[in-house]
């Protein structure tokens, strides 16, 4: 592979590295990445490993970044981006990155990359388990454990998967590996997206209005990114065209779901109950109404946080940004919207 350079920064890109001859790149580390990662930066650039640091001590290490690898949890704003006057490129250790100010990245002159598709499968997995402990109301069976109430009154029931319908809103690479697990047992999968799918036929799935999936769903599962559109898209309106016996899963983001009316829609039970891998805000507060309910499973934030995975998300971070010291085309760029 080339040295860094003046002119290594892939051409398409549009933007400028300006190192002198020998000098490398820094790279701000603000999470904690295994050691291998850090060792493979190590051969291209000097690495600042600040994420043992709080959030104010990290200004020396942007100062002089080139390139920082960041997670989803960390706002990337002008704030920032202020403190990180050199800065050309911003890998996130996370496939969203709702967490970034676009606009700014944009006006700047940096380029984003984020993990796309090395979380897939293990995602997927975390959501059908969601799907599974939501139907068969395991959390109030855990409760019912745990508070040694195990044999005294009624034993709390679920519902059948087998022939229970599975409505996916946002049906993308995650949504189709979910709907294959809840395929083998033997749910009927729906699916929302903006458009219908080309490929009904081979993926098993059928497009229905948004509208019309919720009325139809046993369960509701949202895998959608967080945009301005998907922000707060389901709120009182669309938990009341839900079946009061239905579940609601969110693996998305918690913004996409307003939370003070999911709590009313539990309480008032316009939905059966809640499986929730993500939260707004987050984390929760332990004395928030959603936490500690019966009918409701909150996780936190976990859905690509296998060893395996998040290796392999922060190695591709990683591999983003030694493509872009070294010229070679970025493996998973994200496009900035046109201004
Ligand atoms: C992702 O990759 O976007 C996960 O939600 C972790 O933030």
């Amino acid at each position: 592979m080339p040295c860094p350079g003046e002119h290594s920064v892939p051409a398409e890109l549009g933007v400028t590295l300006s190192l002198s001859k020998g000098e490398r790149p820094g790279v701000a580390i603000t999470t904690q990445v295994p050691q291998a990662v850090l060792d493979v930066l190590r051969q291209h650039a000097d690495v600042l490993d600040v994420s043992s640091r709080a959030h104010a001590e990290w200004n020396a290490a942007l100062a002089t970044a080139t390139g920082v690898l960041v997670s989803s949890a960390i706002p990337i704003d002008a704030a920032f981006l202020d403190a990180a006057p050199n800065l050309k490129i911003v890998a996130t250790w996370s496939v969203g990155y709702d967490n970034v100010d676009l606009d700014a990245l944009r006006e700047r002159g940096i380029v984003l990359t984020n993990t796309s598709g090395s979380l897939v499968e293990t995602v997927a997995d975390l959501t059908y388990a969601l799907v599974i402990f939501a139907m068969r109301n395991l959390t109030q069976g855990l409760n019912w454990v745990r508070s040694g109430r195990w044999m005294q009154g009624n034993m709390p029931f679920g519902h059948d998967l087998e022939g229970a319908t599975l409505g996916i809103v946002g049906f993308g690479q995650i949504g189709l590996a979910v709907a294959k697990r809840a395929q083998c047992s033997g749910m009927r999968v729906i699916y929302s997206n903006r458009t219908a799918r080309p490929d009904d036929a081979q993926t098993g799935a059928s497009y229905r209005a948004f509208d019309g999936l919720l009325a139809e769903a046993d369960c509701v599962v949202l895998l959608v990114p967080l945009t301005p559109q998907t922000r707060g898209m389901f709120n009182d309106a669309q938990f009341a065209k839900m079946k009061p016996t239905a579940a609601l899963v969110n693996v998305a983001r918690g913004q996409v779901v307003d939370t003070a009316a999911l709590v009313r829609a539990l309480e008032q039970k316009k939905i059966a109950g809640a499986a929730l891998d993500v939260t707004d805000p987050e984390p929760l507060p332990a004395d928030h109404p959603l936490v500690g309910r019966d009918d409701v499973l909150i996780v936190p934030h976990v859905g690509s946080a296998t060893y395996e995975t998040r290796a392999r998300m922060a190695m591709l971070a990683a591999q983003n940004l030694i493509a872009f010291f070294t010229g070679q085309p970025l493996p998973t760029p994200v496009t900035l919207p046109v201004a």
